[in-house]
């Protein structure tokens, strides 16, 4: 995979992605004809990461425009508000899902032809995450010092945004650009493994050494290992701070606390959500039980157990434990 290789692209009225299940395995491209293809994929975690979501939402409705073209106004925002519909169901905590929805109907439904505008929007969306991304990375990278090893959490990188730089390990990129010598541990991220899969794989493709470990190595890691900064990236940041992300991340918090580590959020302003007004209304996905009941397709849990699968955090350290 190229450095630049992009996670979801609108190529001839199609929506493609990278499906991240494979990873780091095979790299293969998905091409979605339908609002169903994009609903699952993003249901199933074929492309997962809250920027991404949101980008794959509004090509998902570009898509759907651009299929309804020519047709009656009327015709046009009716298929769109059902797609709108559909993709809202898919998976609840990433705001920049809601917001990207919300973005594109906004323009589709003020518009004299709401499948151009539509399209456009989505456009517009796609290179607005590119670009806050590397911004995000300039920022970032004013943090980091030589020598710096950063622990991050589940995928915050270019496979969980439109692409290359990613919100989390954006930083990190800049950094190696800039010539500072930091480097990456990966938490494994149970009990999907996006740390383990994505990170680790993005990073190896950079040629940015990179360590994987399982969360419950990561005191360790702080203590032994020198880690010197946490940063992770947001599914939702309620309007007082409060971050829901990964689950797992409230636990890393609350560890680098305990070891006096800077502890970084990084996210686009489209993962601010305003109108929550703390983490406890920050709607938690709850995931099927079998993620983690089974690894690699062997049961590990037996049957008659119970099983709890957040799929999310609701707090991270910006609010007391
Ligand atoms: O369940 P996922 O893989 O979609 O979870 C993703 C995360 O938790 C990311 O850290 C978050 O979306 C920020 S991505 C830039």
């Amino acid at each position: 995979m190229g450095v630049a290789m992009k996670t979801v692209e609108f190529r001839d009225a199609e929506v493609v992605l990278i499906d991240q299940t494979l990873l780091p395995g095979e790299l293969r491209f998905i091409r979605c004809r339908d609002i169903e293809c994009v609903a699952e994929a993003i249901e199933s975690l074929r492309v997962r990461g809250a920027p991404a979501i949101g980008v794959t939402a509004a090509f998902g409705l570009a898509m759907v425009a651009l299929q309804n073209r020519g047709e009656a106004r009327e015709k046009v925002l009716a298929a769109l508000e059902a797609a709108a519909e559909r993709l809202e169901r898919t998976r609840p905590t990433a705001v920049n899902l809601f917001w990207a929805i919300e973005r594109v109907m906004r323009r589709a439904r003020t518009a004299q032809d709401p499948a151009e505008a539509a399209a456009e929007e989505a456009d517009a969306m796609y290179r607005e995450d590119l670009e806050t991304n590397r911004k995000i990375g300039e920022h970032g990278a004013e943090l980091l010092r030589d020598g710096d090893r950063i622990l991050t959490h589940c995928n915050a990188g270019a496979l969980a945004t439109a692409g290359v730089y990613g919100t989390a390990l954006a930083p990190v990129k800049v950094a190696r650009e800039q010539g500072k010598r930091v480097e990456v541990y990966a938490d494994e991220t149970r009990p999907l493994l996006q740390g383990a899969r994505l990170t680790a794989f993005e990073m190896v493709q950079e040629g940015i050494p990179v360590t994987v470990l399982t969360e419950g190595m990561a005191a360790f890691a702080m203590r032994e290992e020198g880690i010197t900064k946490v940063i992770v990236g947001a599914d939702r940041i309620a309007a007082n701070g409060d971050t829901a992300n990964k689950i797992g991340t409230y636990g890393l918090a609350v560890l680098a606390r305990e070891h006096g580590i800077p502890f970084y959020v990084a996210a686009p302003l489209s993962t601010i959500d305003r109108a929550t007004p703390t983490g406890e209304e920050i709607p938690i996905e709850f995931r099927d039980r079998t993620e983690v009941e089974f690894f690699n397709g062997r049961r590990v849990v037996p049957e008659g157990a119970g099983v709890l699968n957040p799929a999310f955090a609701p707090r991270t350290n910006t609010s007391p434990g």
